[in-house]
């Protein structure tokens, strides 16, 4: 069991979208601890480490790095930051692609998706379970990687490459879940949430599809991964 008072969380992904709304469930339940925050928009992570909420509670600490995880030489600086931080829970939200006719998106693109969406996460995991960020022995930690409930299982006609990067990372965890059935790696599955990944024109949003509210996902996110022991396959869609 994690203990409040150890908790050290990394958030891979979390200036905006789940990974902020996370930060905030965070915050609002830990009355201490320490998390460390990654994305590309220093902006973004300065404001969310400087609310008045955090201003006075001196017990919960707050410090970010910017890092586009497309890129290798960010990558090894996440990987270093991270080996300094020695975070007890990973949390990695990032993840997207291009949308429309795979053959009118160019590779570039493509490649974008696969390695900030799977890649990236996986050689982190591959680096983590090797006691390469932790050290082996130490306290309980944990992996939560957010997948698709929309793409990681079926076809996601226009974001194809996206729907393979899901539909990878959904293959890796699954597998690794049975290899190593004591890890506690966890698969957050969401259907669709209201984002910035869904523009305002997506299907989803002008056909009447439910989508959820993102705070919504972040509150079941976290309790699931503080407080339940149960499946490490987690599908979030509420009706
Ligand atoms: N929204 C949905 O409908 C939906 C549905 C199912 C699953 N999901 C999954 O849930 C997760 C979170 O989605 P979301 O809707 O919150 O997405 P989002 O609003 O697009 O946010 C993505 C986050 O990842 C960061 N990020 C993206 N590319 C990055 C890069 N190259 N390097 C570093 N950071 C990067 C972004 O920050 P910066 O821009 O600052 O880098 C942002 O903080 C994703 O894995 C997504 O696939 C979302």
């Amino acid at each position: 069991m994690i203990t409040q008072a150890s908790e050290r969380v990394a958030l891979l992904g979390a200036s905006r979208g789940l990974g902020a709304a996370f930060f905030a469930e965070l915050v609002q339940s830990s009355p201490k601890g320490e998390a460390l925050l990654f994305s590309r928009n220093e902006l973004l992570l300065q404001r969310l480490s400087e609310t008045e909420e955090l201003a006075t509670n001196s017990e919960f600490k707050v410090s970010f790095k910017t890092a586009d995880f497309s890129q290798t030489p960010d990558q090894e600086g996440v990987f270093e930051r991270l080996r300094q931080f020695r975070p007890n829970r990973i949390f990695y939200f990032a993840g997207g692609g291009p949308f429309g006719p795979f053959e009118q998106k160019s590779w570039k693109d493509h490649q974008w998706a696969l390695e900030v969406t799977f890649l990236f996460p996986a050689r982190l995991l591959h680096l983590w379970m090797r006691g390469e960020i932790l050290p082996p022995e130490g306290p309980p930690r944990q992996f939560v990687i957010a997948g698709s409930h929309v793409a990681e299982a079926q076809p996601d006609p226009l974001a194809a490459s996206y729907a393979a990067a899901k539909h990878a990372l959904r293959g890796l965890i699954q597998s690794i879940q049975e290899e190593a059935p004591n890890l506690d790696l966890r698969l957050f599955s969401p259907t669709y949430l209201d984002t910035k990944m869904l523009p305002k024109n997506a299907a989803p949003r002008l056909n009447g599809t439910p989508i959820i509210p993102v705070g919504q996902a972040a509150k079941s996110l976290h309790q699931w991964a503080y407080y339940e022991t149960g499946p490490r396959h987690q599908i979030f869609n509420p009706r």
